[in-house]
């Protein structure tokens, strides 16, 4: 059984119990979620060919600092960088390094900065230079699905609404769903429950109520949806070096639907593709 408990009683760890949020909390996230989407913002006049992606960790970093931020992803868990870079067929959990950026690829940058205790978790895809029309697509894709889970996220649904609004509409595009990574219950933690699946059957899982904040972060490949961790312990690559992309929203569950306290501000949230707007989401 779920259940469910104002953030504040509950110990500041993963006890599987799904955390709700109050309105001073919501108003937090709003500032944490904002300061990454600025940072992404700002990302999208940097990446060209030529940029190394430990110049973009260091770029994440001073942007946080500035703003009296840290990055969340800093000695977590043993990862010693301020970002995920996750190029091509690299699906998340990409290490920074001082490898250059190439003509024709797509990296995903994934930012989580905490303001206040308040995590704001976010990624989007940068298209570096001129890429294939079939890595543009596959990151339209990507978003589009993103956005149908969106709209499914509304006191009285289920989670497995979620997850099987982005499966049914990547496989109709020939896409597969990645299966071994999840989004996450975000706020005062970084990981907290509930898992979101990307994946699943309609009127399944926990359902959702006011006050729940979460990330929804879709991995989507072009070809198989298997991956492997390389041997640094983080790097997750498609296992048929296809092509993977992926976006992340963190939003908080409102009485009427939900907020997306990520989107951009300077409506980059996908940076170098153009992706209309879902209609039934636009409200
Ligand atoms: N930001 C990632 C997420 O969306 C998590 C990265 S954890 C790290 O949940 F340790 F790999 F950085
Ligand atoms: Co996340
Ligand atoms: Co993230």
């Amino acid at each position: 059984m779920t259940s469910y408990l104002e953030a504040e009683v509950l110990p500041a760890r993963n006890t599987g119990a799904i955390r709700l949020y109050d309105a001073a909390a919501f108003e937090g996230m709003r500032r944490a979620c904002q300061l990454t989407a600025r940072c992404l913002d700002a990302l999208a006049a940097i990446i060209q060919p030529g940029v190394t992606t430990e110049e973009i960790d260091a770029f994440v970093f001073r942007y946080g600092y500035e703003a009296g931020a840290l990055p969340a992803t800093l000695n977590y868990r043993g990862y010693m960088k301020s970002v995920c870079t996750s190029i091509n067929h690299v699906v998340c959990h990409g290490i920074p390094n001082d490898k250059p950026l190439r003509e024709g690829d797509i990296v995903n940058i994934d930012v989580t900065l905490i303001l206040d205790g308040y995590h704001g978790d976010a990624s989007r895809m940068y298209l570096v230079g001129r890429v294939k029309r079939a890595a543009e697509r596959l990151c339209e894709v990507t978003y589009r699905s993103l956005l149908l889970a969106i709209d499914e996220v509304k006191p009285g649904n289920r989670m497995g609404d979620i997850g099987a609004a982005i499966q049914a509409y990547a496989e109709a595009e020939r896409c597969s769903v990645v299966r071994d990574f999840c989004g996450h219950g975000v706020g005062r933690l970084f990981h907290d429950a509930p898992n979101v699946l990307h994946y699943g059957r309609r009127g399944e899982g926990a359902e959702i109520r006011p006050g729940m904040i979460f990330t929804i972060e879709p991995m989507i490949n072009l070809g198989r949806p298997h991956v492997k961790v390389l041997a640094d312990g983080w790097t997750a690559v498609t296992r048929d070096r296809a092509l993977s992309a992926q976006y992340e929203h963190t939003v908080g569950v409102t009485e009427a639907g939900c907020e997306v306290f990520t989107l951009s501000p300077a409506g980059l949230d996908t940076p170098g593709v153009t992706v209309s707007k879902i209609p039934a989401a636009a409200g």
